[in-house]
């Protein structure tokens, strides 16, 4: 197989976990194959240093030529004074936006050996697998009216929360379509009791559910699911949800894992997949060797699935991550007494090892 891979590295931390990721995807060509041609570009606040705007044309005509994009994590403080739109945060949205992708699958899964770094207890995490189906480019995220406008005596900031009918039922396939290869559960998260996008979103992942009479259904508010993720997080198989409320309790779901340093994303949609760590940039580790790579390592093997349907080439890079762990090596943000602390690089290299064992 032969295919192009967009990688766009950007801020913080992504810059020194990009790297990782890429050197596992040239040993999986290498050993299975397969030609990956990669090529660069920039997004986020170093494309804002460069050329003057968070999302250059350039970097997004790469995207969309590109089969898959890989992409690190964009934002800093450096950037945080500026005007919303040139915002480093605006690259990833413009490009989530621009590619179509509408459906963003956080898999949050404890790897058994961590499960010491959590901050939860053992036997309230053990076995945790579920997976958060976000929506992407709808939501509170794009929605209109927005902005800040002058009123008498200050100003006022606007954000609009809206969904369409066709933007609920394309999402809502995908959680029901996603637990069919599961434990065939889907718990839709809104806030009905309150919001009527959220009235609607429940009527329609209702209507969808006909369709898939062999997927259990429930509906909880996002309050509730919130405390439930803590208390029994193991109920969930799927989570599907909103793109403001995703947003939250992929980051909860992370953390139960032990680390968010550890939790991949794919974003799915019309155009090429986008695949990055659930993490930010991180700019108080940044350029430290302190990342832990293993988010985007995995970030890589969901493309290998889900794009180029590698499956076993996938399943390989899993475990070596898997390995990896079970030989002890830690990056700080996982690490317990007993382990070897290691740095970014050298837990990239300590996969590839694996990799090239397996
Ligand atoms: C994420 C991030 C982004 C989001 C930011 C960086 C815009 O938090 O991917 O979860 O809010 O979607
Ligand atoms: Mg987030």
């Amino acid at each position: 197989m032969k295919a192009t891979i967009a990688v766009l590295a950007g801020d913080g931390i992504g810059r020194e976990v990009v790297p990782e990721a890429v050197k596992l995807l040239k040993a999986v060509g290498e050993r299975f194959g397969h030609v990956f041609e990669f090529v660069s570009g920039d997004v986020g606040g170093q494309a804002i240093d460069k050329i003057g705007v968070p999302l250059p044309q350039e970097t997004l005509t790469l995207a969309k030529q590109a089969a898959a994009v890989l992409l690190g994590a964009v934002g800093g403080p450096k950037w945080e004074g500026l005007e919303y739109s040139l915002r480093p945060e605006r690259g990833l949205l413009g490009l989530r936006e621009q590619l179509g992708l509408f459906a963003n699958l956080r898999p949050a899964k404890l790897y058994p050996m961590l499960a010491e770094a959590s901050t939860l207890k053992r036997d309230v995490i053990e076995g945790l697998d579920l997976l958060v189906v976000r929506e992407l480019t709808g939501g509170i995220y794009f929605g209109k009216p927005r902005g800040i406008e002058k009123i008498p005596g200050g100003e006022r900031g606007i954000n609009t929360e809206v969904y369409t009918t066709q933007e609920i039922r394309r999402i809502a396939k995908i959680a029901f379509d996603a637990a069919r290869k599961r434990r065939r559960r889907v718990t839709s998260v809104d806030k009905a009791n309150v919001l009527e996008s959220s009235e609607l979103w429940r009527r329609v992942v209702n209507e969808v559910h006909r369709d898939f009479p062999d997927v259990e259904l429930s509906h909880m508010y996002v309050d509730n699911c919130a405390m439930q993720l803590v208390r029994n997080p193991k109920q969930f198989d799927v989570l599907v949800t909103t793109n403001l409320f995703g947003d939250i309790l992929s980051d909860e779901a992370a953390m139960l894992t032990g680390s968010i340093g550890m939790l991949p994303s794919a974003s799915l949609g019309a155009h090429a997949g986008l695949y990055e760590p659930i993490h930010g940039s991180a700019p108080d580790i940044a350029g430290k060797n302190l990342a832990n790579p293993i988010a985007t390592i995995a970030s890589a093997a969901l493309m290998l699935s889900y794009t180029f349907h590698l499956e076993k080439e996938a399943e390989a890079v899993e475990s070596a991550i898997l390995r990896t762990l079970d030989q002890g090596y830690r990056t700080k943000d996982i690490h317990s007494p007993g382990t070897r602390l290691v740095g970014t690089s050298e837990m990239g290299d300590a996969v590839l090892k694996h990799f090239a064992q397996g």
